[in-house]
């Protein structure tokens, strides 16, 4: 198959230059393998498993079954007890990549880089991302508008190139990414690798009901809407029945213990928890408490493959792509 070489594929040693990225409650062993295996790079978030043991022995059970990297994403703030623990067992495991996201890095690099492995910071804006170069992160991942998860502000399309001339160290384009022909855009744009999420939850591996997999093929862009009833901050979602009487914004109260110092850790801990049970009752079996998490790259997804299949499919598209245009 064609070689799609670029600054972040020579980094990490892999053949294309295409991150599964981590999904709360829908990426395990097996996604990450199968991309992974297929010459992206598969990538999972610690709180996927219960306990830190849990999910040091996932990651041992990837280790058993592919020798190519993968990656893990830690959440670096306050609101995760675990990062700690979870990041020791990154370092003592020796995680290829680490993606972190919401706190400060720093730990993570540190530790990382002592054991030879990389880190990549989820990066919203310029000035966060001239913080983690300063930190000596390794690359970002530019997480912009019409992302899945907690989508940035900020079109792909002015994002990377605008990073681009302002940072050195490689850039991932995050958002809207479910093609090949978009991952030649990306290329274009400077992007080192693109990092998908929405297009992987469509496939055999991702461990969700199949009602949450029709959802996603059933969606189109104008479904996605962001709310704060998740996390606190804003997070892409399917419009449901759900989601259109809970409404998008805090209630006063919550916006009120939002704003002092004393509230605002417990209640991100709390909304969080609410957030993530809701998520976890929609991802697992039909309720009518629907809580889908997707991009805008929705509209372009019309099949459920193995996802090994659509690392292949996105290549091949990206391949014929550039192609055409020299053509
Ligand atoms: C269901 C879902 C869960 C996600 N969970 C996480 C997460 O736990 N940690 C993280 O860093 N990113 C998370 N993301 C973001 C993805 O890793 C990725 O950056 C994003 O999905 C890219 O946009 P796309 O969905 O348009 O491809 C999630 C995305 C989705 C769709």
């Amino acid at each position: 198959m064609t070689q799609l070489s670029t600054p972040f594929t020579k980094l990490l040693g892999i053949e294309y230059p295409i991150i599964a990225g981590p999904m709360f409650l829908v990426s395990d062993e097996n996604l990450v393998t199968a991309v992974s295996e297929a010459g992206g790079l598969g990538a999972m978030p610690s709180l996927n498993w219960r306990t830190t043991q849990e999910f040091q022995a996932a990651v041992r059970a990837i280790k058993g079954k592919t020798k190519k990297p993968f990656g893990v994403n830690l959440i670096v703030n306050q609101s995760n007890l675990r990062q700690h623990p979870d990041l020791d067992v990154c370092a003592e495991e020796k995680v290829p990549l680490v993606i972190t996201s919401l706190g400060n890095p720093k730990e993570v690099i540190k530790k990382m880089h002592a054991v030879g492995c990389k880190v990549f910071c989820d990066v919203t804006t310029l000035d966060y991302a001239l913080k983690v170069q300063d930190l000596g992160a390794d690359g970002v991942i530019a997480v912009s508008a019409g992302a899945g998860g907690h989508a940035g502000p900020i079109s792909p399309l002015v994002l990377v190139p605008f990073l681009k001339k302002h940072i050195k160290i490689p850039i991932v384009l995050a958002g809207g990414v479910a093609t090949g022909e978009q991952i030649a855009a990306a290329l274009a744009l400077g992007a080192s690798a693109v990092q998908i999420g929405t297009r992987f939850i469509a496939s055999k591996e991702a461990k969700v009901d199949e009602a949450y997999k029709k959802a996603i093929l059933d969606a189109d862009p104008e479904d996605i809407v962001m709310t704060k009833k998740i996390s606190g901050t804003p997070a892409a979602v399917i419009r449901t029945p759900y989601i259109d009487q809970v409404g998008l914004e805090l209630n006063p109260l919550e916006k009120a213990l939002y704003r002092y110092p004393q509230t605002k850790k417990y209640m991100k801990m709390l909304r969080y928890y609410i957030g993530s049970k809701a998520l976890e009752k929609a991802a697992s079996g039909v309720t009518w408490k629907t809580v889908w998490s997707a991009g805008q790259g929705v509209g372009l997804i019309e099949d459920i493959l193995p996802a090994g299949e659509i690392v292949r499919r996105l290549v091949t598209e990206c391949s014929e792509t550039i192609q055409r245009l020299n053509a």
